[in-house]
């Protein structure tokens, strides 16, 4: 795959498909512009090479209809004042106005186009909707690796149809690091995987076992290994339909000769409230009638012990339901042991980085990943539609 900074851009129309995709409150204010600012150097660098930059997102799931609430329009504002810039959003991402308004760009212009998912086309991966997205382009760029995992048409088709793809400093980023953590990494390397359900993650755990040495699992999700191993768990959430699945995983670890932790103690509590009567107990002494609700101190040292002599360290996923203080501390715990390791250590998917945010320790990571669902394709040991279409129109373009 070629990137941004290795192709002459100076003055070319650029569209940079870009994952927008950021949280909204009620009100429509965004509570969380990381995504945003993840993409500004490839920005930045573009206009400073006086090209035209148009930038295309999706945002929410608007099911190909116009829905006002997935409006681009706060994305823009906060756009526009984090490049201290103007940014023109257009009134669609396709047809003869927005035609129009690339035409009438001039170099060191940026226009942001309205949602992509408005038209039902984007994910069904349209070749016309993707040629027309290309229309007066020179140079397709992705930074969009949290959507890599969707063949859709801003995604892959439009690789069919740009003069020149390239992608992005982010997605290099991403690329460069989760091939440092997991295809060649500096050993021990240990996976810290937690969150509710072990169902979205059976597959990534399954991959995880041919590379990592240390496997720590907390989260909702060790409560069915804890009682495919016998343990009462009370009122849980266990996924019963999996037990077996959880006990090939730790008979597979065991011929791996993968070291596999568990929690040995955990907060329990009556019920998953805010006033919730909770207590601490060994993972032996669950009452029938309570639930596990985040890890237990005991489980904090224990996986703080086993990640110590870690040169990588690999996490995905809460320890317990850290959206309730209550049951936020085996996280945030996790979140200072980690970030005090001198391992490199690379975050992704899911809440884990909302934990790092609450925790105020972002930046003592290496490497927080955009990415939430193709973080965990990632893990799961599979291929990206949106870096494979990179990847082979480079090979097509007889660029390897
Ligand atoms: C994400 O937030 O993970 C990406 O933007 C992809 O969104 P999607 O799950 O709606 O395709």
């Amino acid at each position: 795959m070629k990137y941004i900074d290795e192709i002459d851009i100076k003055g070319k129309t650029l569209f940079i498909r870009v994952d927008f995709n950021v949280p909204l409150d009620q009100n429509l204010n965004i509570t969380d512009d990381t995504r945003i600012r993840a993409v500004l150097p490839t920005i930045n660098f573009c206009l400073e090479a006086d090209a035209k930059v148009i930038l295309a997102s999706h945002l929410g799931r608007p099911k190909g209809q116009r829905v006002e609430a997935f409006s681009l329009a706060p994305v823009a504002r906060r756009l526009a004042y984090r490049l201290h810039k103007k940014v023109n959003l257009a009134p669609d991402c396709i047809g003869p106005e927005v035609d129009k308004l690339k035409a009438d760009m001039k170099p060191g212009d940026v226009l942001l186009l309205e949602n992509l998912r408005f038209h039902s086309e984007e994910e069904k991966n349209d070749a016309d909707f993707a040629r027309e997205l290309m229309k007066g382009v020179d140079v397709y760029v992705d930074d969009a690796f949290a959507v890599a995992h969707r063949a859709h048409a801003s995604v892959e088709a439009v690789t069919h149809f740009a003069p020149n793809c390239v992608g992005g400093f982010l997605m290099r980023d991403e690329v460069h690091y989760f091939h440092r953590a997991m295809e060649d990494p500096a050993r021990p390397l240990a996976a810290l995987i937690g969150g509710a359900k072990i169902v979205g993650k059976l597959t990534a755990l399954k991959n995880l076992l041919q590379h990592v040495d240390k496997m720590v699992i907390g989260g909702a999700m060790a409560n069915t290994f804890l009682k495919c191993m016998g343990y009462e768990v009370g009122k849980s959430l266990v996924d019963d339909s999996l037990l077996g699945a959880a006990k090939e995983i730790m008979e597979e670890a065991q011929k791996k000769n993968v070291k596999f932790y568990l929690p040995v103690d955990c907060v329990v509590a009556d019920r998953l409230e805010k006033q919730a009567e909770t207590k601490i107990t060994p993972v032996q002494e669950v009452p029938k009638d309570w639930l596990i609700a985040d890890i237990g101190p005991a489980t904090v040292t224990l996986f703080g012990e086993a990640l110590q002599n870690a040169k990588t360290i690999v996490w995905n996923g809460p320890m317990g339901a850290f959206e309730y203080d209550a049951f936020s501390r085996g996280t945030m715990a996790m979140v200072q042991k980690v970030a005090e390791s001198y391992a490199l250590t690379i975050v992704g998917g899911g809440d884990t980085d909302v934990a790092l945010h609450k925790a105020g320790e972002f930046q003592k990571f290496s490497y927080v990943s955009t990415g939430g669902g193709a973080f965990i394709e990632l893990l799961e040991g599979k291929k990206l539609p949106g870096i494979v279409a990179l990847e082979d129109w480079t090979r097509r373009n007889g660029h390897d």
